[in-house]
């Protein structure tokens, strides 16, 4: 498994990843039109031509947020995600970020799980923010000294 910058030639199959682990998943456009923005990163994780995974980062001067992260439903359990996860908070201390924050489905355990052992800590709820079905974002950031 490797992990490098999305690009173009990836887009359609993140895409579907993203169309099979989620109930409101992004388009292929709006995939795209990270590639071109100010302060977005993006890294799939591939095998060969495969993208088995991704995770998109938007920063705000010192401010990281996770957008997606997502793996393949076939390939996930294996250590893709952390390793994901884990190359973000890597970019993120490189580039100076303060902290790298995100929101999760109170009732995903195993993003919950995923995110504590990287040191991520429950900061905020968000009450009724998801839909399909309702329920509460837990606010999770990990800080960088
Ligand atoms: C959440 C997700 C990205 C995790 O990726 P993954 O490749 O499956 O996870 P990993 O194999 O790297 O496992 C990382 C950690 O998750 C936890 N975990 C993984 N599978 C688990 C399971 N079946 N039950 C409980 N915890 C589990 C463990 O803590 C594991 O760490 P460990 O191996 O050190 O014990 C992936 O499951 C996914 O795409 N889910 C659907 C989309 C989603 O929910 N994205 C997150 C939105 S916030």
């Amino acid at each position: 498994m490797n992990i490098e910058k999305m690009q173009e030639k990836h887009l359609k199959q993140v895409a579907e990843i993203e169309r099979l682990c989620f109930v409101h998943p992004w388009s292929e456009n709006s995939l795209k039109a990270e590639l071109s923005k100010d302060g977005s990163y993006f890294f799939v994780a591939t095998d060969g031509d495969t993208a088995l995974g991704y995770i998109g980062i938007n920063t705000v001067l010192d401010e990281a947020y996770i957008t997606n992260v997502a793996v393949l439903p076939n390939y996930q359990g294996q250590g893709i995600g952390k390793a994901l996860v884990d190359y973000a908070c890597e970019l993120c201390r490189e580039k100076a970020m303060a902290f790298l924050t995100l929101e999760v489905r109170r009732s995903n355990a195993v993003a919950i799980s995923l995110y504590t052992n990287l040191k991520f800590r429950q900061v905020g709820v968000r009450k009724g923010y998801y839909t399909e079905p309702t329920e509460d974002a837990l606010l999770m950031t990990r800080y960088f000294e």
